[in-house]
Order: C-alpha cells, then structure tokens, then sequence
C-alpha cells in the first residue's frame, strides 16, 4: 500500500507541550469513531500521549489504552479530551467539570461547539482549545484544524503533529470552514470515488474490480499532486489532451460550474448544521 506515512519520528513518546508541561495524564471521555482515529494515529506513530485513559458506557476496548466506563470520580488529568456527540454535552460536561481544574487542558473535538460554550461548562479549566480532526488521522495523513484560547492552539501543535496535516485557525469562523471542508472532507470524497465506480459498473466493468480501481485512481492523484506540489488545475491540463475524451468528460464537469456549484452547496449545508449546533450549545 502506498500514500501511508512513515511512522513519526519528530518527538519521543513522552509528549510535551510547546511550553514544556508533560502530558502525563491525559483522559478521553468518547473513544468512538473519531477519538479512537487519532488513538491509532498516536499508536501508529509510537506517540501515544502518557497516562492515556478512555472513558466510554460500552467499556469497549482501546487498543493499547486502559478503559473505563465512566469518568473516574476523583483525580484531575493534564489534558481531558472530550470526544463525544455534541447532543452529549449537556449529559457529560457536569460530570466532567469536578475533574477538569485550573492544570487541565481542555481540548474539544464537538463539531459547531464554540470555546465561549465550552468555558460557561467548564470555568475552572487551565485552557480550552478546539480540534477538528478527520478520519485520516488514524493512518498519520489527517488534517486537524487548531483554534484555542491564549496561545493553547500553538502550544498542541506536537500533540496533533504525529496525526497529519496541523492547520492553526486564525479565529473560530476560520476554523469552522476549515472543519467544514476537511473534517467531512473524507465522506465527500467517499461518494466522489463510490460515483466513479458506478459509473465504471454503468459501463459494464465488474463492481470489485472497478471499486479498486477508482479508489487507486483518487490515492495516486493525491499522492502526485502532494509530491510535485502541482496545482489541480495544471494536472487535470496534463491529463486531457485538446479535443480529446478526458476534454470530453471535463466539459460535463464544467459545464455551467456544476461541479463547483454541487460542492459549494454541499460545504453550505454542513457550515448551516454547524450554526445550528452552534446555536444549541450557547442555549
Ligand atoms: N466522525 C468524524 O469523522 C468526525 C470528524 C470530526 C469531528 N468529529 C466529532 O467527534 C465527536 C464524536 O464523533 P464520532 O463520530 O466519534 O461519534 P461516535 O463514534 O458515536 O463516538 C461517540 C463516543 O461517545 C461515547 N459516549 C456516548 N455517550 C456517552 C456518555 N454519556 N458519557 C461518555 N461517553 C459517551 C460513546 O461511547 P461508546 O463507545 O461506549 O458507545 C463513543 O465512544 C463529535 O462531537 C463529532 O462532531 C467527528
């Protein structure tokens, strides 16, 4: 397999933050789809934070972590992850409180919960900051978006670093359309590749044999456009030669910006359900 990073090895494993505290208690409450990625991208890259604690009802467990099914009802970690629902916040953050004090960093990966909404939950907490990673993470080529309090944004970057690509927001509204475009990013491009293989089996192409196909065809794009630093544009110029069929099919693409149109309502729609669970948050 190809376009998977080296393991990292910018850090030893004792994390620290930019300014030197260790992070040598660092509990999860949520290690589900989302929080369990970044767990295996951290495991992936011999990075796992110190003291790493899951909290979750199923009590399912986290490789290599140790799991419980509730927050410990003593103790005060380093860091506190949330990596819940953002339906959940209300259920989670009063049993969370007691427990995230004046050394704890608070780092939240809620879609829409904005760091006012969190600070009201949690007054005491030493920083607040907002993550938004997305699946890749797992495999060390994610993207997370980086906003916080103070300088809490700069101070994680060694955290989030062994996951991929860190993008330090300027503001919330920067952040969100960041978490908008990459934290969903990877569903749309799903359906890209799901709608090229269709068409494939449309075409009478055999559906395994194409869903490989198309996947290999989006992963070796990628991976060229990443290592010769080339512009989208510039390469899809060099795939279709004058009047020729690549011309052929890019013309439906373009064809009254249908493409562009399709995703910029697709990226409009999510950026309205983050509003709203903005919204639900402040109360
Ligand atoms: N999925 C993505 O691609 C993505 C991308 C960016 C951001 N996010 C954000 O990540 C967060 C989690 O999403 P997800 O997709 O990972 O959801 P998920 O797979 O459903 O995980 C939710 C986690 O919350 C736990 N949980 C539920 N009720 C709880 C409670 N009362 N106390 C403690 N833990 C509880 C669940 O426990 P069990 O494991 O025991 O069921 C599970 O571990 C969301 O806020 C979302 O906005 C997700």
């Amino acid at each position: 397999m190809f376009f998977r990073r080296a393991p990292y090895d910018g850090m030893d494993t004792s994390l620290r933050w930019h300014d030197g505290v260790s992070m040598s208690s660092f509990w999860i409450v949520g290690c589900g789809t989302m929080a369990g990625a970044m767990v295996a991208g951290w495991r992936r890259a011999n990075a796992l934070p110190d003291g790493l604690l899951a909290i979750r009802p199923s009590g399912r467990p986290v490789d290599g972590v140790a799991t419980v099914t509730a927050i410990p009802g003593n103790g005060e970690p380093t860091t506190f992850l949330l990596g819940i629902k953002p339906q959940k916040l209300d259920e989670v953050a009063p049993l969370a409180e007691p427990r995230v004090g004046p050394h704890t960093r608070l780092i939240s990966i809620l879609a829409g919960v904005e760091l006012a909404s969190l600070r009201a939950r949690f007054p005491r907490a030493g920083s607040i900051l907002r993550a938004m990673p997305n699946l890749p993470v797992s495999e060390g080529c994610g993207v997370v978006a980086l906003v916080g309090e103070g300088g809490s944004a700069r101070a994680a970057e060694p955290l989030f670093a062994p996951l991929g690509h860190v993008h330090l927001a300027r503001d919330e509204a920067e952040f969100a359309a960041v978490g908008a475009l990459a934290g969903a990013g990877p569903a749309y491009v799903a359906r890209f590749v799901a709608a090229l293989a269709k068409a494939g089996v449309a075409r009478g192409l055999d559906p395994d044999v194409v869903a490989r196909i198309a996947l290999h065809t989006v992963l070796g794009t990628a991976l060229m456009a990443e290592t010769h630093g080339e512009s989208m544009d510039s390469l899809a110029r060099r795939v279709a030669s004058p009047n020729g069929t690549t011309e052929a099919g890019l013309a439906v693409l373009d064809s009254d910006g249908a493409l562009d149109r399709l995703v910029a309502r697709t990226l409009a729609a999510a950026a309205r359900r983050g509003q709203e669970l903005a919204a639900a948050a402040r109360g």
